[in-house]
């Protein structure tokens, strides 16, 4: 969240002195518009994209253990994916003057592969509907930066579950 601080140089003693001021949106109006029921949505997002990056993050170190090595990367490239999402919404939640979560959703690792992969898709069918309303939110509050973001995110939501279901579909043939 780089964007919000500002460095001043103080000149005036001539020591070069840096002064750094945190630009606090939550004190500074104008974002106010934003609806608590927004916000709150932005946070199960939030929460939810926390849940799944560990999800997969620990699914692709289970995956390693067999002898699926070629799926067990595509579980790390998902995770570190859904952290960006995750990253990007609060940057937006921040924004508006909201405070970030910390709480993931449930995580649910799964034991057995193939339950791991059901964990997944229904992961991911939460997360297509919440941002579907989301976007539904973001334009009755005239807000198109966040439908904008969510469109973005939302299509790499429609990717995962897409990836995850042709897993499993692979997995039944054999
Ligand atoms: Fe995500
Ligand atoms: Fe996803």
């Amino acid at each position: 969240m780089g964007g919000h601080v500002i460095l001043r140089t103080d000149r005036s003693e001539g020591r070069g002195k840096v002064a750094v001021a945190y630009r606090d949106p939550h004190k500074h109006g104008g974002m106010n518009l934003t609806s608590q029921k927004l916000k709150d949505l932005l946070n199960a997002a939030i929460a939810r994209e926390v849940q799944v990056s560990v999800q997969y993050m620990w699914q692709h170190v289970q995956w390693m253990g067999v002898d699926h090595y070629a799926v067990s990367d595509k579980f790390r490239d998902i995770a570190v994916e859904e952290m960006k999402h995750a990253e990007k919404i609060a940057e937006r939640l921040w924004y508006l003057g909201g405070v970030p979560t910390t709480k993931p959703a449930p995580i649910n690792v799964g034991g057995e592969l193939w339950e791991m992969v059901d964990n997944d898709i229904k992961a991911e069918l939460e997360a297509i509907s919440l941002y579907k309303k989301i976007e539904k939110a973001a334009d009755a509050e005239a807000d198109p930066t966040t439908r904008f973001i969510f469109e973005e995110i939302l299509e790499q939501e429609e990717d995962h579950h897409d990836f995850f279901t042709s897993l499993k579909e692979k997995g039944k043939k054999k």
